[in-house]
């Protein structure tokens, strides 16, 4: 599996949609992206595991693709019925994961099982404000890439790269520059092993439709949350990629 795509354009809808409304904004989308080319971007929507069943009704027969936002490793089962509900992405490491206690080992555990599985692993990585203000970005991206991807077969994963601090709910009311995340791409790429050359870097935290642009310039795709969450922000995201 490659990515023959220029931009991968990841929904986070986190817990902010019921049912009926993760179903009508996936139908949603799906109407206002018929006419759009998608030859070469990617859109996935994640949604929480309770609506998995009815976006992937909804996306079946479109260009718009399922992914799940995290998933377990223990019991192969939950990975592989994600599998069959029509995923082909999970999302894995994300800082609101890491937060409930996902350690770097458990992120490796996960990422593979996902792989093992034949979906695709966006692994999140991102250091917290205050590591960001102690000057120590790189250590932990460093910590993180390496843990995350060890003992990887050469599969293609996405690497999502999302200062903590800048996601819109982490409540620092900060944002970073795109030059700023765009710098640490170099760190994230020099910190993947050797052996493994088939993967994308995205960017997460705060993306707008005005914003998009200048971080797609450098990243494989954007990892998005709030503006994911109204069909007509997504859509703009899209476009300006
Ligand atoms: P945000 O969320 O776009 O609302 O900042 C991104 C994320 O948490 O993945």
């Amino acid at each position: 599996m490659t990515n023959k795509y220029k931009q991968i354009i990841v929904a986070n809808w986190k817990m902010k949609l019921d049912v009926d409304q993760a179903a009508s904004l996936a139908s949603e989308l799906k109407e206002i992206l018929k006419p759009v080319d998608l030859s070469d971007k990617k859109v996935v929507l994640c949604p929480s595991f309770s609506a998995i069943t009815g976006v992937s009704k909804i996306l079946k027969d479109s260009d718009i693709a399922l992914g799940a936002q995290d998933s377990l490793y223990e019991n192969s089962i939950s990975t592989s019925d994600l599998k069959k509900l029509g995923c082909e992405y999970i999302i894995v490491g994300h800082s609101d994961r890491r937060a409930l206690g996902d350690t770097d080992q458990i992120v490796n555990k996960k990422a593979l099982a996902v792989l093992a599985n034949k979906m695709i692993p966006i692994i999140c990585v991102g250091e917290t404000l205050e590591k960001y203000e102690a000057g120590q970005t790189k250590e932990v991206l460093a910590r993180q890439v390496a843990q995350a991807l060890k003992d990887f077969p050469n599969q293609y994963f996405i690497l999502a790269y999302e200062p903590v601090w800048a996601i819109s709910t982490s409540g620092s009311g900060k944002t970073i520059t795109p030059t700023e995340a765009i710098a640490q791409i170099e760190t994230l790429k020099k910190n993947i092993p050797a052996n493994l050359d088939n993967f994308d870097i995205v960017y997460g935290g705060s993306v707008e439709p005005k914003t998009v642009a200048s971080f797609s310039k450098e990243f494989k795709g954007s990892l998005v949350g709030g503006a994911s969450l109204k069909a007509q922000s997504f859509f703009e995201i899209i476009k300006n990629s």
